[in-house]
């Protein structure tokens, strides 16, 4: 299934968030330091409810060890200034997203190092700043996932 991996990530409800949707949906979670709280903070713990026992998080000291993890695999880095629009690449189930901080967003020298179709972008009005770092994750994670046709995981939300 999909990685996803959180760059330096700032905002603790917005990790709790991500962990839940890493729960519900079998995708792997890895958070890139320095984190901006502790795994033990409980605006994070309560934005993730029960779902942290469901999900697997990997914390990385650094975004070389993250990357070292991941060769061979295709990264796609997520960002307000992507070039490629998010729903035109084709998904792959072993296929990583990169998202970046939410005050910061991604280090320009870190975007620079993916090709420009991997430098994917979620469509807004003009003048607007940037989603919610939580609400990008879901959009991305559920076109790939929907692209691999949910991959044959549907169980237990099935009318
Ligand atoms: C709050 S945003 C960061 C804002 C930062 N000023 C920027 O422009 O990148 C946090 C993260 O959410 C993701 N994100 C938010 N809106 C996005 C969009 N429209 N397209 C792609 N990624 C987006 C990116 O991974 C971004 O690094």
């Amino acid at each position: 299934m999909f990685d996803v991996i959180l760059y330096q990530p700032e905002i603790p409800p917005n990790t709790g968030n991500i962990i839940r949707l890493c729960a519900n949906t079998g995708v792997r979670l890895h958070l890139v330091k320095p984190l901006g709280f502790s795994l033990d903070d409980r605006q994070m713990r309560r934005a993730g409810l029960d779902y942290h026992e469901y999900a697997t998080v990997k914390v990385h000291e650094d975004w070389v060890s993250c990357a070292a993890d991941f060769s061979g695999k295709r990264i796609f880095a997520v960002s307000t200034k992507g070039s490629q629009r998010y729903d035109t690449n084709r998904y792959r189930v072993d296929d990583v997203f990169l998202f970046g901080p939410e005050t910061r967003g991604l280090p320009a020298d870190l975007l620079m190092q993916f090709p420009p179709e991997r430098r994917i972008r979620l469509p807004m009005l003009a003048e607007s700043r940037s989603l919610n770092l939580s609400n990008a994750a879901a959009v991305v994670i559920y076109e790939a996932w929907r692209q691999v046709d949910f991959a044959d995981k549907l169980t237990r939300c099935q009318p």
